[in-house]
């Protein structure tokens, strides 16, 4: 699944290359400097730490961390209202980054995300202290009631999308919208909704399903 996930959603351009480099020259003269001494088995446990905290949670889960493109931001900034409060959620926010964008824009909105990962909700959860209206809370997205958000956003994998077509179909109100990225949810779950799609780019489709 991670293959397919990864083959379909990752455009490497130029500036990733040197991303890539940069960090690994970066993290290969820590290591240099820091060979043959104690620091060594902290840096690697640090490192080791961080990659599972991140990638072990989402692997369990069935769905890989990626982050939402920014093109997908922008149409979400167009579905949004700027005159009236609403509640907007994340499932599986990962740092929050698609909560702290519409939040600066939208401040009439109250922006909630879910992370199951504990290192990822906990870098969002500490940054959303510095912003009123992001809250991002440490817990699995199942055990979450999505009945009172009037937006559901949720960008996770084939794998799952059963599942959250069961919970959406059950628990979104009536006008409110859940919008999904990229993986459109079974038919044979969600059609007691109604279907828009908005193409994106040329990989990426949000699906936005409302109450009949
Ligand atoms: C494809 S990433 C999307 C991250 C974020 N929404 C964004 O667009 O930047 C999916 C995220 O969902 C999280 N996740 C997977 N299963 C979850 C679950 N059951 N509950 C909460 N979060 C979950 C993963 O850890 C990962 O961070």
């Amino acid at each position: 699944m991670l293959q397919l996930f990864v083959t379909t959603f990752i455009t490497i351009r130029f500036l990733d290359v040197i991303d890539v480099l940069l960090v690994a020259i970066l993290l290969y003269e820590v290591y240099k400097l820091i060979k043959g001494t104690a620091a060594i088995n902290i840096f690697l446990g640090v490192i080791a730490f961080i990659l599972l905290g991140v990638f072990l949670p989402s692997w369990w889960n069935d769905v890989p961390f990626y982050p939402t493109s920014p093109p997908v931001i922008t149409h979400l900034t167009q579905m949004l209202p700027n005159d009236c409060a609403f509640r907007f959620i994340d499932c599986g926010c990962g740092f929050g980054s698609v909560l702290f964008q519409l939040a600066k824009k939208f401040p009439r909105g109250t922006f909630i995300g879910v992370e199951v990962s504990p290192i990822l909700a906990f870098y969002g959860l500490l940054r959303s202290l510095l912003v009123p209206n992001v809250s991002i809370k440490w817990t699995n997205l199942w055990q979450e009631p999505l009945s009172n958000y009037n937006y559901i956003y949720a960008f996770l994998s084939p794998e799952v999308s059963e599942q959250l077509a069961i919970k959406i179909a059950d628990e979104l109100a009536t006008n409110s919208s859940a919008i999904i990225n990229s993986f459109k949810l079974p038919d044979s779950v969600s059609s007691s909704l109604s279907l828009n799609q908005v193409k994106v780019s040329n990989d990426t489709t949000l699906y936005i399903y409302r109450c009949l």
